[in-house]
Order: structure tokens, then sequence, then C-alpha cells
């Protein structure tokens, strides 16, 4: 973060020691970088078979023959699903808690392991009579309720493979995820509840469908959650629970090849065009185990774990649907917004269900420091025992209330970082072991490598900056971009390439810094990607969403620094010139916010859009968005010497102190 007020450096300079209460972990945690240090495949065979259960064992750990494509595990067999669930049931540990759900309106369901086995049995004998085989594509657009985690494992115990589009994207951003997966069902429901009322779904996807173009939908099936009235398809329309009323109740899990495709998700790139990120079974399930039990120091049969994050994104599944049920962890799930019905809502939550491991995103403990800890404080929050943090940087103040209020001054913090393709945390402290250092994500975990190099290539000195790069292929790496390997191996490495004796390096996208203790701070996105709330969006999708409007001529967005939110999209718009005079800027402005949500979704929508007589470009046409950027944070703009016309941004700016200032 560039946030370099004196309190910072302070916050910066503290040195928080493991505890004791942590010294038994410490012991094992240490072990396991020793083993994997020591022989990297080893140590993650030896994971995956403690951590899973192999219906054929494997007898190569990596075939990496092929690189950047990687097969992990490739002569093994498993079943996902079983692994989440028939397994700890037949471990005798049917009757543990799998799903603790609170609804927004207070309705609550807590759902055993034996339950949840029996529900996605079910689903599975539908999900098979509805004509859905092994490797067919289903898209999953439904709100945060039980349902969705049963959809996704039913779908995995079939050899089905599951595109979750998150509730809150628009119906051109569904039409064309399940386009490009050439989706066969659609599950959704009537709606979920969201801010304290009912917010539909199902008419977004029955837009998507009626778009122009043929589709391969089938059937969508509805879960009934929002009680909201909705139109109905005969013939390729159904109802969740009487569709599943009518199925037999038995269903035996079939093993699967350890690479066989488990999920695509959708994530934004440099491009307008999302990216379908593939994961695959074995190697994805080994990795989002080891980690959801080592980086929280997982106890199973004594702990309630609680992630907040959505299905929608890469963190819940591999945060609340994968990691946790594999390890046959007790969890919360809730579907609502923070500060319903009241601001304390999530820690009434806590204290509630006596939640001991809790893992957010920075920008949600920045809301909540805005608000006061008065809000915290009225709640029995000392059940807490590990916090995580995850999505985006976290500043140093933020940790620091994050530990001091939430976490009781006790409970180490553990800042997670990775991304949709790395599929698993990759650099994080670990509780206990770790000297914490509050606003660095600190180390890569036993068994992956994590260097940080120059444009050239080069190890950067202690204290320098440079791009973060994974120099070995891990297990729940990506398995490429959905129907694009060229894309794939161009985004991702190309730059620290396949050059002659040489092993290929993943490049991920974000500036780092090594400290001289070892340890990584993120620095940000160091491509065309921003990073609004944790969540990704692309500048150039954003721009293509605002071109398509009729009234824009050109446009340009830039991630600005954003107090809550990290970042924030912010764009700067050229209107038609026969459009300038018929209407205002804030006219055209209020028009366009609305669009980029109809286009993308809500999670979109630009905090500010400048209309511009002017960009400033380069010579060669391209636009600079470091100066905008400089305008959208309020800075003094910078070297505007490469400009093509260098009184472009005095136009910008003296523009916007008249009509936006
Ligand atoms: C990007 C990945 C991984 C789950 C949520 C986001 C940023 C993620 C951290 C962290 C600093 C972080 C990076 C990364 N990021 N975690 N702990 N510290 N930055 O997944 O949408 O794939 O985004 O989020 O910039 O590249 P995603």
């Amino acid at each position: 973060m560039s946030t370099t007020s004196i309190d910072s450096l302070q916050h910066e300079e503290r040195r928080f020691p493991p505890s004791e209460e942590f010294a038994a972990n410490a012991v094992a945690s240490s072990g396991l970088y020793d083993e994997a240090r020591a022989d990297r495949l080893a140590f993650w065979a030896k994971q995956s078979r403690e951590l899973l259960h192999w219906h054929k064992d494997f007898t190569q750990t990596l075939d990496w023959s092929n690189a950047p494509f990687a097969k992990w595990f490739a002569d093994g067999e498993l079943n996902v699903a079983y692994n989440c669930l028939d397994r700890h049931v037949l471990a005798g540990n049917g009757d543990r808690i799998a799903i603790l759900w609170e609804g927004e309106p207070g309705d609550s369901r807590s759902i055993s392991y034996a339950e949840l086995t029996a529900e996605v049995k079910r689903a599975a004998n539908l999900l098979t009579k509805l004509g859905i085989g092994k490797g067919d594509r289903v898209a999953i657009y439904l709100p945060m309720i039980p349902e969705a985690v049963v959809a996704m494992l039913a779908v995995a115990r079939i050899g089905a493979v599951h595109s979750v589009i998150f509730g809150g994207f628009s119906a051109e951003s569904i039409r064309s995820r399940v386009d490009d997966a050439s989706a066969k069902l659609v599950i959704t429901a009537d709606g979920g509840w969201r801010k304290g009322k009912v917010s539909a779904l199902k008419p977004a996807v029955d837009a998507a469908l009626a778009k122009e173009g043929t589709h391969t939908v089938e059937n969508v099936l509805v879960v009934k959650r929002g009680e909201n009235d909705v139109d109905w398809v005969e013939g390729r329309d159904l109802w969740w629970h009487e569709a599943i009323a009518d199925v037999d109740a038995e269903h035996e899990a079939e093993a699967f090849e350890a690479e066989h495709p488990l999920f695509i998700l959708y994530t934004s790139g440099t491009t307008g065009k999302p990216k379908g990120i593939l994961h695959t079974s074995g190697g994805y399930l080994t990795q989002t185990a080891f980690t959801h039990k080592n980086v929280f120091d997982l106890h199973p049969e004594t702990d309630v774990y609680w992630c907040s994050a959505d299905v929608g994104w890469i963190t819940g599944h591999s945060y609340v649907v994968y990691g946790p049920l594999a390890n046959g962890a007790t969890q919360v799930l809730y579907e609502g917004t923070p500060d319903l019905p009241h601001p304390g809502r999530w820690w009434e939550i806590i204290q509630k269900y006596g939640v001991s491991i809790f893992y957010t995103a920075p920008t949600a403990i920045r809301s909540f420091m805005k608000l006061g800890r008065e809000i915290p404080d009225a709640f029995d929050l000392t059940s807490l025992r590990v916090l995580g943090s995850v999505g985006e940087p976290i500043n140093p103040e933020a940790w620091v209330w994050y530990r001091e209020v939430i976490g009781g001054g006790k409970t180490p913090i553990v800042d997670t970082w990775w991304q949709t393709e790395t599929g698993a945390i990759m650099v994080s402290a670990l509780p206990g072991v770790t000297i914490a250092k509050p606003g660095s994500a600190q180390v890569a975990l036993p068994g992956i490598s994590i260097d940080v190099l120059d444009e050239a290539g080069n190890a950067v000195p202690v204290g320098g900056g440079g791009l973060l790069v994974v120099s070995e292929p891990w297990p729940s790496m990506l398995r490429g971009i959905w129907g694009d390997p060229e894309r794939f191996k161009e985004t991702y490495w190309e730059k620290f390439g396949t050059a002659l004796f040489e092993k290929p390096k993943y490049f991920a996208g974000d500036g780092a810094r090594l400290d001289e203790d070892g340890d990584i701070w993120l620095l940000g996105r160091v491509d065309d990607v921003m990073n609004v709330s944790g969540h990704r969006l692309s500048t150039a999708e954003i721009e293509s969403a605002l071109v398509s409007h009729p009234i824009v001529a050109e446009s340009a967005v830039v991630g600005a620094a954003d107090e809550t939110t990290g970042q924030a999209v912010v764009a700067f718009v050229i209107l038609r010139s026969d459009q300038s005079e018929m209407q205002t800027a804030d006219e055209a402005s209020a028009l366009l916010r609305t669009h980029v949500s109809d286009q993308i979704g809500a999670i979109a929508r630009p905090r500010q859009i400048f209309i511009v007589a002017e960009l400033p470009k380069t010579r060669s046409g391209k636009i600079m968005r470091r100066l905008l950027q400089d305008v959208a944070e309020g800075r003094a703009i910078g070297d505007t010497t490469t400009l093509a016309d260098t009184s472009v941004m005095q136009i910008i700016s003296g523009q916007l102190g008249s009509t936006n200032g």
C-alpha cells in the first residue's frame, strides 16, 4: 500500500511473536517446511495420501514434461465429493455439523455431514436424470444458500464440470459464460435475500437465455428461496424441490482420474473477455485441504470456521466448499450483507456459533473500522483464535485493528496471498510459527516456490521491488483457460518463458517487494487489472461496456485508490459529438454508470465517470492510464512528455475542476 502515514509506519514496525497456545502447531508446522525443502514432490505426495481418499493410488506425483500443462497424481483416481462427504460419514462423523447456515432475514438451518451427503446423492441422481454426464458443464447462479454447496458437490460427484457465476453478475455476463463453456444446465433460484429484501435471480437467467443466437442450455433448475414470482418456460424450467422429490436416495460415487476437470471459474484479465480458469480434481483438492488445515490450524472436532466469501468467487470454491469439507470442518454459511438488520450482524453470528476461525477481506475490515469499535465490542468474540485476510493487501492499521478489536489482541492473523489461478493459498504466515508482521503476506507455504524477479528475470536484491512469480508447478495450479490454450501460455508463462534449458515460471501479475527478513510485501497488480473490494475487474472489460453505449465515443478506465474498497473504478468518457449537447455531464454519467452495471454487474459500476473532451495518448495512440490515475486520485499530474499532445492533461484537469470539482 502506498499509505505511508506516520501511523502506518509505526504499525509496520510492530512485530507479533506467536503465542504459547500455538506451541504444538509450531513444531508440526516447522516439520512441514523441512520435509518440503528436502523433497518437494515427496512432500506433496505424502500430503495428498494423508489428506484424501484415493480410490486408486497414484504412482507419479508430477508430470511437467508438457509444460506449462501440468499433470499431478495423473494415474490416481478419486471422487472429490466422496472426499468431502461420504468418507466423513463412513468414519463415524455423520452427526458432525457441516453447515451452520444463517439466512439474512434470520432463518437458519444446521446440516450434518450425513444429511449433506444424502442431499448431494439425491441431487447427483437428479442431474443424471436430466442427462448430465461426465464432462458436461453446468452453470450455477445461486445465492449463499446450502443448495449452492449441494449443487457444486453433486456436479463434482458425477464428474460434470461446474461454472459458478456470482449472483451479482448481469444477464449479459451469464450468457457469455454459458456460451463460452457450452453449459447444458443452469441451476438458479427464484431469488435470494440481500440488503434487506429479496433480490431476484431467475429473471437474469431468463434474459440471458432469451438473448439472440442459439445456446446449449436444455434445462433450468430453480431452487425456491425468495418466494418471489417468476416466469416459467414449460419443458425447460424445473423446481429443484419438486424434481428432487422423486429421485433415488442412493448414489455410489464413481472414481475419476486425478486430472479430470472439476470446475471452470471466469475471472477478469487484461482483455475485454473474461477467461475461464480451469481447475482439475486431485491436485486442487490436495492443496485446498492442505492449506485449509495448516494455514488456519484447523481442528475439525472442535473448531467452528467461517469464511465470509460468496461461492461465486474462488475463495468460496476453495475455502467454503472444497477445503473445509474435505477436512470435515464445521462451518458457518451466511446469506446476506454484513450490516443487516444491524451493523453488528457478523459479530452476532460469531458469538452465536462460537466461531473460532474467521476468514475475510480487508475491505470488510476497513468498513467496520470506520463504524467504530463499539459495534464489535458489544459482542463476545472470545471464541476466535485464528483470523485470516485475503483478496488485497491489508494495510497495517487495518491489520492491527483486526487483531486488537476482533481478535482481542491475542489471535494470529494470516494474510493469505493467492489467486483464482493458483486455486489455493500460496503465500501466508503459519499461525504459531511465523513472527507476524502487519502488512506483509510473509512467506511461501511449504512446497511452494515463490520468487521476486526483475523484468529480465533476475532475483531482486533485498528491499527491492519486482514481479511475483511462482517458480515451480504446484498441485492446485490452473490447468488452462477454457478453450484457449494460447491465451493461457501467453498470459502466464511467456514473460519468464520457455527459453531453452529454462523451466517456465508462472507470472502472477502482481508487484512485490522482499524485505531483509525475506518476507514478501504485495504491491498490487502490474497489469490493467483492478482490485475492488478484493474482486478482480478488468479495465478493458469496463471500457468495452462503456463504448457499447451509443452515446460514447471513447473511454478509459482506471483503478483509483479508495480508502475502503482498496481500489475503485473511475472512468473517463468522451461523448459522441452529436451527444454532448443532448445532456449534461451529470446525466450522461448517471446513465453510463447504470449501463455498466447492466452489462457486467453492480460490482463494476464506476464510482465516478468524468465526461471529458480528450484522453491522454502517446504518439502510438496508447492511452496513458497513469496520468488519468493521477487525476482520479487527486495528485499532481506526472510526466506528460511522452504524450502526443502535451496540453491534453491541462484541458482535462481544467475541465474537471469546473464541472466535477
Ligand atoms: C489478486 C487475485 C485469492 C482470492 C481473492 C482474489 C490480490 C489476493 C492478496 C493478499 C495482497 C492480494 C492480488 C492477486 N490479492 N490476496 N493477501 N495480499 N494482494 O482472487 O480475483 O483471482 O485476485 O488479488 O493482486 O493477484 P482474484
